[in-house]
């Protein structure tokens, strides 16, 4: 009987969400101690089940993560997260500084954007930025003239704002606003005039990009597999800067930026 009533609440726990699992944990914990020092009587409750020894080795696996967050805060300029959800706020000032190029991006990051491409040029790739500090209005003209090219091959409205923002963020919600974004291919991908597809990523000159993008402080910002995290489809070309180290902890636990700041967040940083 007593048993039953043990399983029960551990399913309970399993099904509850974080602080349940949590509790769960140290319960699990406290019936390892128990068994331990159990004399035969109480051997019928010696080991977890499958379930949750899996579910100990996650949340294990996850206090580990939050021990390793280097010493940073999500208020830091270079972890500022911007998206459909979380708009930029209007007032914010950004020091921007203008490319030779024309375009603009964060001054702050500048030493590490042109370190990262003076290496790329090294390794024989020429990088363009095809786009980088974009203000609120800019990018609600891209929204519109997304929607109305779709009309304009036959979709529906509502399929031609659907097809827009699976890789369009609405105006406010556009990481470019922060100007800590850049959109960059090679100038010979650039020639075909193929633009900024997924296929990109096709290239030598993407692979250099991804490999080397850490150790200058960025990201690749909407990576395959993380379009429910992050809310867009995945961009072979945006690169976004957060600074070394956290681009070293983001690449090492594959996460997103939102589930970056969402582990800070947990970890009160
Ligand atoms: N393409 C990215 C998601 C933007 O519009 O900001
Ligand atoms: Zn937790
Ligand atoms: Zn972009």
């Amino acid at each position: 009987m007593y048993k039953k009533f043990a399983v029960l609440f551990v399913s309970i726990g399993l099904l509850s969400g974080c602080s349940a699992v949590e509790n769960t944990v140290s319960d699990m914990t406290q019936k390892i101690t128990k068994t331990e020092t159990a004399t035969s009587a109480a051997s019928s409750e010696k080991s977890l089940t499958p379930a949750e020894e899996q579910q100990l080795k996650k949340e294990q696996e996850h206090q580990a993560m939050l021990d390793e967050l280097p010493d940073v805060s999500t208020a830091d300029w270079n972890l500022l997260l911007v998206n459909n959800e979380k708009p930029i706020d209007p007032d914010l000032e950004i020091p921007l500084t203008t490319l030779p190029s024309g375009y603009m991006i964060d001054e702050r990051m500048k030493e590490d954007y042109d370190h990262w491409l003076e290496a790329a040029s090294k390794a024989g790739f020429n990088i363009v930025l095809a786009s980088s500090y974009r203000s609120v209005d800019l990018q609600q003209t891209n929204y519109d003239s997304s929607i109305q090219r779709y009309i304009d091959q036959d979709y529906s409205e509502e399929e031609a704002k659907k097809k827009t923002e699976d890789y369009i963020a609405l105006p406010g919600g556009s990481e470019h606003h922060t100007g800590l974004a850049v959109d960059i291919v090679d100038d010979e991908w650039l020639d075909t005039g193929k633009g900024l597809i997924p296929e990109y990523d096709t290239q030598d000159s993407q692979h250099w990009l991804v490999d080397h993008m850490t150790d200058y402080g960025f990201i690749l910002r909407y990576p395959q597999g993380k379009e429910k995290e992050t809310g867009i489809e995945y961009e072979s070309w945006h690169f976004r800067y957060v600074g070394v180290e956290n681009a070293k902890y983001i690449e090492k636990y594959d996460l997103s930026l939102e589930e970056y700041i969402d582990l800070l967040t947990e970890a009160g940083k």
